[in-house]
């Protein structure tokens, strides 16, 4: 550009409990972090995805941004859940014309919800002489207008909106550089829905979003115990004056029923990804996780041990220059695993500008 700077396009990440939000600067291969922004929304505001609270949603956008000086007005950001469906099809050989005319009429059988009411991307993901691989991502076009007017009330513009797995699967590989053989399974615990992603390099074979997350450790006090809300998340995060008056002995079993279910969930995605898969020896190498639900003491070794693969946490920020005089990486690293979705969104606002 001749005059003045490209104008930059920040990652917001709007989670069912947070709004995250980072700006990136640089090329691909070698990024810095601008900015970082992390907040709280009150509760009930964003239930399973869907904003119902459009007021205080866009509020808390537009202080999060204010506050950490967010300086782009465009935003990329993404969606998951039960609105987003993605499939990989395999098609017989076609030009790209005629899989554009053919494309509504191939996804129809493979999506639930009536084609009027979604809004349908697809994308070649291999092609030979015989056929040819698609990806198709549909996500119900009421959840898009949803999102849109959150941001747009904040005064911010969505110009992108992504799927929170693919973002999950960009931070990947631009911080890990994946070997093309490689396999290995992402896994975003957020408050609602864990986003389960299983890539070999750079190609995504098996997506599933599964409405379980941290949140369900949180009811699970509530309901059995009594507890508020505030109290069953400090109680769950191990913050110390919550701890005082309670007996470890009565928590233990609910968290692990809790513990349990979410394994069970990820078992059965291996399951259906090993019905699907062709080849035998596309075994799950590791999982590398991500979201705040990830940081529940002992999870991610529970989950190591009853899913016989080592788990290691996702370090979104492992290629990304991070000036510390300028962001405290004590913060930094206890805030990691919950912006691992919004950098992914980020580097497709790096993409976008
Ligand atoms: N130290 C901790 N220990 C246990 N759980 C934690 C801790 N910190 C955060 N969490 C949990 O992480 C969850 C929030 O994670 P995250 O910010 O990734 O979700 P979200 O993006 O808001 O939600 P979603 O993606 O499901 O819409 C909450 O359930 C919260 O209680
Ligand atoms: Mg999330």
């Amino acid at each position: 550009m001749l005059f003045g700077k490209k104008k930059s396009v920040a990652g917001l990440d709007v989670g069912s409990s947070s709004v995250k939000v980072v700006e990136l600067d640089g090329k691909i291969n070698n990024l810095s972090l601008v900015s970082l922004g992390f907040e709280n929304l009150p509760d009930d505001t964003v239930v399973d995805g869907q904003i119902m609270e459009l007021n205080a949603v866009s509020e808390v956008i537009q202080n999060v941004c204010s506050d950490h000086k967010i300086n782009a007005n465009q935003v990329v950001t993404g969606v998951s859940g039960h609105s987003v469906i993605i499939k990989n099809i395999v098609l017989p050989a076609m030009s790209r014309d005629e899989l554009e005319e053919s494309i509504d009429w191939h996804a129809e059988e493979h999506i639930p919800y009536d084609l009027s009411d979604v809004s349908l991307d697809y994308h070649i993901t291999a092609e030979d002489d015989e056929a040819t691989s698609v990806m198709i991502a549909a996500c119900k076009k009421e959840r898009l207008d949803n999102i849109k007017q959150a941001i747009q009330l904040s005064g911010k513009a969505p110009v992108v909106i992504d799927v929170d797995t693919f973002a999950l699967q960009n931070c990947y590989e631009v911080n890990y550089q994946p070997d093309p053989s490689q396999v290995v399974t992402l896994l975003n615990i957020g408050a609602s829905t864990m986003n389960v992603n299983i890539v070999q390099g750079t190609q995504s074979l098996f997506t599933r979003d599964i409405t379980v997350g941290g949140s369900q450790f949180t009811d699970i006090l509530q309901k059995s115990l009594g507890y508020s809300f505030e109290q069953a998340e400090a109680v769950k995060r191990g913050v110390a004056e919550a701890m005082e008056d309670v007996e470890e002995k009565s928590i233990e079993p609910l968290m692990n029923n809790v513990t349990d279910m979410v394994a069970m969930e990820i078992q059965k995605t291996f399951d259906f990804y090993r019905a699907t898969a062709e080849d035998d020896d596309l075994a799950v190498d590791k999982i590398l996780i991500s979201g705040g639900g990830s940081k529940l003491v002992g999870l991610s070794e529970d989950l190591a041990s009853k899913l016989e693969v080592p788990v290691e946490v996702l370090d979104p920020f492992r290629q990304i220059k991070v000036d510390t005089r300028k962001f405290d990486p004590d913060y930094l690293s206890e805030i990691m695993p919950e912006m691992a979705v919004a950098v992914g969104l980020a580097i497709r606002g790096v993409e976008a500008k």
